[in-house]
């Protein structure tokens, strides 16, 4: 097997092809998705709500999503890995971003990174490029500004179309290799994707991105409650895990678990 690298996802582009990305944060599912043939897996800070138990992706730090990165990369060879930066650790200088980054890739085996933000967050993004490290960059909504932005809300709409497609370019110009563009009405999107050379993953995007990207436990349907519009569920392992639960305990209350056949 060999390992999908950024030269071929900006193949893709250029082709017209298009490609799905999933989280991963362990080893079964990331050995899933890879079996799928997922060309890219993200280790997003979204760990942080849908593996921590945390409401919000603003409390994971480093070390925490480190080992998750690592499991996903060590237990994978053909996808190409992006580790998340989580909030708070990039945002204060290019220098404090390099450092995270570094530590992404040494100690978690990541083969890119993943920065939000808007054109403030431009000379971070040419600060990784500048030293050989692979940089996405989350533009749109950006759940870390989620207290700034005044929640989960679509970006982009009337005169904030401007700022986000010079945003796009800018990261593009300091060296990007990819755009993910979140919560952000489809037509604006398109333009952005037509805009740039560089790939476009959309989440709540329209289809006209080069790429998409979902949350796996949304796409699996094993979260439960209100989902957001831009999900859709593909599976429903909430329900098949909680009936393998019960039946599980129901076997084991009546003495039909363990049987002979599991008996040494
Ligand atoms: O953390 C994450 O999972 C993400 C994607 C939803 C884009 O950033
Ligand atoms: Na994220």
């Amino acid at each position: 097997v060999s390992r999908v690298r950024i030269p071929h996802l900006q193949q893709m582009k250029e082709a017209g092809k298009k490609w799905a990305m999933l989280t991963a944060y362990d080893m079964y599912t990331a050995a899933i998705f890879e079996e799928a043939g997922i060309p890219v897996l993200l280790i997003g800070d979204s760990a942080s709500n849908n593996v921590l138990g945390n409401d919000s992706s603003l409390p994971i730090t480093v070390d925490e999503l480190l080992p998750l990165v690592r499991a996903v990369s060590t237990s994978t060879r053909r996808p190409l890995i992006i580790a998340d930066l989580p909030f708070g650790s990039y945002q204060a200088s290019p220098e404090q971003c390099f450092h995270t980054a570094v530590r992404f890739m040494k100690e978690g085996g990541a083969h890119a990174v993943k920065l939000e933000g808007g054109i403030g967050m431009v000379p971070q993004a040419e600060m990784l490029a500048r030293s050989g490290i692979p940089v996405m960059a989350h533009i749109g909504f950006t759940p870390q500004a989620e207290h700034q932005l005044g929640g989960y809300r679509v970006q982009g709409r009337g005169d904030n179309a401007r700022t986000l497609i010079e945003a796009a370019k800018a990261f593009e110009a300091a060296g990007a290799f990819a755009l993910l563009i979140e919560m952000v009405p489809g037509e604006i999107a398109a333009e952005i994707t037509r805009s740039v050379s560089i790939p476009t993953v959309g989440i709540g995007a329209g289809n006209q991105c080069d790429a998409q990207v979902l949350v796996w436990q949304d796409m699996a349907g094993l979260r439960s409650g209100k989902l957001p519009r831009f999900v859709k569920q593909y599976a429903d392992m909430r329900t098949l895990l909680l009936n393998a639960a019960k039946e599980y305990a129901s076997e084991v209350e009546t003495s039909i678990f363990p049987g002979p056949e599991h008996t040494f």
